[in-house]
């Protein structure tokens, strides 16, 4: 047991500020901090540090503790191991304590893991810096416009071109190959033993967010072709460490705990896919820079970026493919609650390339041009669908969901963005926004099984009707408000998508709710001439636009109907002689709607022409 006294003083002269802010930005805020809480997914700040109480809390969660219980909950450390940390930095030295055997052997093997990482980092280090072997990789570097204070500061390295130069030095220092192929730094030969996994390559060390290595990435020393595995002969440009007990390539951002002062001070992250470009940005100045290691970006990447900064700028090509990435991406960074820009670089093949030829002003302009992604899909959303008012409906709902998770706050300044750049009132917007939010708990707690499709006649007519004659009837469907047609949110896409013209199959694949599903099929599958709702009587192909709008008319009167019965109710409830003017503008508006009213039942009664 670690005595009262030491666990004291520890706290006492340790900063928590100081421990908690190599994770999370912080503001003063009075005489104590606030930033957004590393323990869970908000958008303004709850998280509060206390730094003359020694403690942190949020008032979003309900996560708090001292500065040891930071650590352990934010880095997976038992208390003892976050002593120690603390004591380290404070100069109080910890003594181990006993472990129970399970934890001990647990322990040892991480521990064995990032020692055996460590050592064979500074053997690789080693190679570069010093030995006449190191002499091609010192060339490489240096054509590549690598500076040496560069190689220092990541830790760069050099695998010489032997099969067991690694393996046969670990050894000498004790390391089985066993241990070497668990750290993912050798492969088992046949008949026993191991062979060097990285050979006659530059090695670039991939540490975790504490600066541990965990993995390598090594470099082939030739000019490559881009993608990996082309042609079955050539070596791969790329070698990398494999998954192991330390390392998860969808959690480690490359040179993130280098990054990690630039990101706070700069505000943003840039997220790029090479580590030749994270160390040509870091050298040029942009040392906000992350890379992902060989992964797509994942949840859990922005998880660790998050308490950070919520401005991501990403790499995205300008090809119809790079921004359908782009786009697919959007659900991410929204979820994640983060904002992100792409970041445009013509024609350069990479960051680096981009560098190299237009040096870094012209880097820090693309920075500052960088297009938010929601301004991407708005504009591509519109060039693809046009701007008639069925082509800007149909962005519209494309670019929905997206905004309906967002927070208050951004949702409403998204919902204007949405209303001005596809020229559809705001109010109307706000409508469409509103229609698949139910009020309710929080995102967490809400699994809504959403109630099931049983669609009006007239609606179920309208949709077999936009299946079967779509042509002759979307004109007419796309004059009128979405929130005629249905209130629902996944009807009102299935009807922009087939307004769209979008094929059927496609269409239904999306769609959740067995019932509408079902109904669906059903339109693709009955006769053409199909029984009117009212009578029994058949009609063709020219009478789908009248049958259109008789059905909008339908579905229009329940609506204007109950808006009239609304405003009665109104104004029963108030005399014409104290709220004067309220009265007679609902008067107005009655009298307005029920002239509606009768227009509109003169279109829902007609009779159809028909052909028995
Ligand atoms: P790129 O092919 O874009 O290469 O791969 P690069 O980063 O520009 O490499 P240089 O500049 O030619 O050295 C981007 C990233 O994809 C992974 C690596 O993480 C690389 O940094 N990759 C690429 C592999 O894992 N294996 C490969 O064979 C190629
Ligand atoms: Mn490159």
């Amino acid at each position: 047991m670690v005595p009262r006294e030491v666990i004291d003083t520890i706290r006492e002269r340790v900063d928590i500020v100081d421990v908690v802010g190599q994770v999370v930005t912080l503001k003063r805020k009075g005489s104590s901090y606030v930033g957004l809480c590393p323990f869970h997914q908000e958008k303004t700040p709850s998280f509060n540090v206390v730094p003359h109480k020694g403690i942190f809390h949020c008032f979003g969660c309900g996560a708090g503790g001292d500065v040891f219980q930071f650590l352990m909950q934010t880095q997976g450390l038992s208390f003892h191991e976050a002593l120690k940390e603390l004591g380290n930095r404070v100069g109080v030295a910890v003594e181990d304590r006993e472990l129970t055997p399970a934890e001990r052997q647990q322990h040892k093997v991480r521990h064995d893991l990032y020692e055996v990482c460590e050592l064979a980092g500074g053997w690789f280090e080693a190679v570069l810096r010093t030995r006449p072997e190191g002499e091609p990789a010192r060339a490489y570097l240096a054509g590549r416009g690598i500076e040496e204070a560069t190689w220092e500061r990541y830790r760069l390295g050099y695998a010489p071109p032997s099969w067991n130069g690694l393996v046969d030095w670990l050894a000498k220092r004790g390391v089985p190959p066993e241990m070497a192929i668990a750290a993912g730094l050798a492969r088992p030969r046949r008949g026993g033993g191991a062979y060097d996994l990285f050979r006659g390559r530059v090695i670039v060390p991939i540490q975790d967010a504490r600066g541990r290595i965990v993995a390598f990435g090594g470099r082939h020393l030739e000019a490559m072709p881009d993608r990996r595995g082309q042609d079955g002969e050539a070596p791969p440009k790329y070698v990398n460490s494999p998954e192991t007990a330390i390392y998860s390539k969808s959690k480690v951002l490359y040179a993130l705990s280098h990054a990690r002062p630039a990101i706070q001070r700069a505000g943003q992250v840039i997220v790029v896919e090479g580590y030749f470009d994270v160390l040509s940005l870091h050298q040029a100045g942009f040392r906000q820079t992350v890379a992902t290691c060989g992964t797509a970006l994942t949840r859990e990447h922005l998880q660790s970026l998050r308490p950070l900064t919520t401005s991501v700028i990403a790499l995205f090509d300008g090809d119809a493919a790079g921004v359908r990435a782009a786009l697919r991406s959007l659900d991410l960074f929204v979820g994640a609650g983060m904002e992100a820009r792409r970041l445009d670089l013509g024609d350069s093949k990479d960051p680096d390339e981009f560098i190299q030829t237009h040096g870094a002003e012209a880097f820090a302009a693309r920075l500052r041009d960088s297009e938010t992604l929601f301004d991407l899909a708005i504009r591509h959303h519109k060039e693809r669908l046009g701007s008639t008012p069925e082509g800007r409906r149909q962005a519209l709902m494309e670019l929905v969901p997206i905004v309906r998770k967002l927070d208050a706050a951004p949702r409403e300044v998204l919902i204007e963005r949405l209303a001005t750049s596809l020229d559809i009132r705001d109010d109307v917007v706000r409508e469409v926004v509103g229609l698949g939010r139910r009020a309710g708990p929080p995102a967490a707690a809400r699994v809504p099984p959403p109630a099931r499709f049983r669609g009006s006649r007239e609606l179920n007519h309208l949709l077999w009707l936009l299946v079967n004659h779509r042509d002759e009837v979307a004109p007419i469907v796309a004059q009128v408000d979405p929130g005629v047609v249905t209130d629902r949110l996944d009807v009102a896409t299935v009807v922009a998508r087939l307004l769209a013209g979008d094929p059927l199959t496609s269409i239904i694949e999306d769609v959740e709710d067995p019932d509408l599903v079902a109904i669906l099929r059903r339109c693709a599958v009955t006769d053409p001439r199909v029984r009117d709702g009212r009578g029994e009587e058949l009609y063709t192909v020219e009478q789908a636009a009248p049958a259109a709008r008789q059905m909008l008319a339908r579905l229009e009167l329940r609506r204007v109907e109950a808006q009239i019965s609304r405003i009665q109710q109104e104004l029963e409830g108030c005399s014409p002689g104290s709220d004067g003017s309220r009265y007679r503008e609902a008067l107005v508006k009655k009298s307005h709607l029920a002239r509606k009213r009768q227009e509109l039942l003169k279109v829902a009664n007609r009779r159809l022409v028909t052909r028995a």
